[in-house]
């Protein structure tokens, strides 16, 4: 890769970076570039050593091809010694679980908060979820919390983590043109996210992470008071909502959200990053924006 990059042009190369920035890769990890060909080679030579090792009970020395090595000529010889491998971001499935304390933290804060700045106070001191240390900023909420609806996504992109406001990337500039297809736009509607810490390259959040989260979002519902809230996708639909199914089977109905003292109707839709990457389900969220309308407009008119 680092050869390649040095032949390639400014404008390639600004090609090779958006590419990157828009497949979720926002950071840099290391310092510098690590050729991963070399690593591997080395890994595979090492690995048919100890087999060939292991079936003569004789050591064989490094460099030796054997009879597994790949073709290639010893990747070290003549090259700098590569960089030390770096252990790779752990997936949501391998993350270290937090202990109760971090659970109950999470719910003394979220209770103790008498209004939204507060809130976001408490998210601020809450240092319980590992997501808010690889993120830049705390992603809170956008538009006016006294607006009729309140829409709730899932988690910060790498835009969103810059600027620290939801839904402000790509996702976003379709999320506020589907807005004003109902005649909304953030003055009229309130904005924010199930998790407010971009997770590290855009993955799902984990259970755990939902959950640790939950009781912020529980309360920011509950200080915001909305009319109506609109779940966007999977991961709000189902976890606030209470579902096993699928957004697809989810969408379109009408349901109560009932985590507070009073139910609320909600409305669960397709998310805008799903918009963008299956156009043609746009016809189903246009639906679901028409009866949201509908019942907006019916608030009005009493
Ligand atoms: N996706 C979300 O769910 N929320 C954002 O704020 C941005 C993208």
């Amino acid at each position: 890769m680092a050869n390649l990059t040095l032949e390639m042009g400014t404008a390639e190369l600004a090609a090779l970076l958006h590419f990157y920035a828009d497949s979720g890769v926002g950071d840099l990890c290391e310092d510098m570039p690590v050729d991963r060909f070399v690593q591997s080679a080395e890994i595979l030579q090492s690995r048919a050593r100890t087999r060939q090792q292991t079936a003569t009970g004789a050591p064989v020395a490094a460099g030796q091809p054997s009879g597994h090595a790949p073709s290639q000529p010893a990747a070290s010889a003549g090259r700098k010694a590569a960089p030390q491998p770096i252990a790779p971001a752990p997936q949501a499935s391998q993350l270290t679980i937090p202990g109760e304390a971090a659970f109950e933290d999470a719910r003394r804060l979220a209770a103790g908060a008498q209004s939204i700045p507060e809130l976001r106070a408490a998210l601020d001191g809450f240092t319980g979820c590992n997501l808010r240390h690889s993120a830049k900023t705390l992603v809170f909420a956008d538009g006016n919390p006294d607006a009729d609806v309140m829409f709730i996504g899932e988690a910060p992109g790498r835009e969103e983590d810059i600027q620290g406001a939801p839904f402000v990337g790509r996702a976003g500039q379709l999320f506020d043109r589907m807005l004003e297809a109902i005649g909304l736009d953030r003055d009229h509607a309130y904005v924010t996210n199930m998790i407010p810490w971009r997770p590290p390259g855009n993955r799902t959040p984990a259970v755990h992470e939902i959950e640790l989260c939950r009781p912020f979002i529980e309360r920011h519902i509950a200080l915001a008071q909305p009319k109506i809230v609109v779940m966007l996708g999977n991961i709000a639909s189902k976890s606030l909502l209470g579902s096993d199914k699928g957004i697809l089977s989810l969408r379109g109905t009408w349901m109560d959200y009932t985590a507070g003292l009073e139910p609320i109707p909600a409305l669960p839709t397709l998310h805008p990053a799903y918009l963008l990457r299956n156009p043609v389900q746009k016809r189903l969220a246009w639906a679901d924006l028409l009866s949201l309308q509908v019942r907006l407009d019916r608030l009005k008119t009493g």
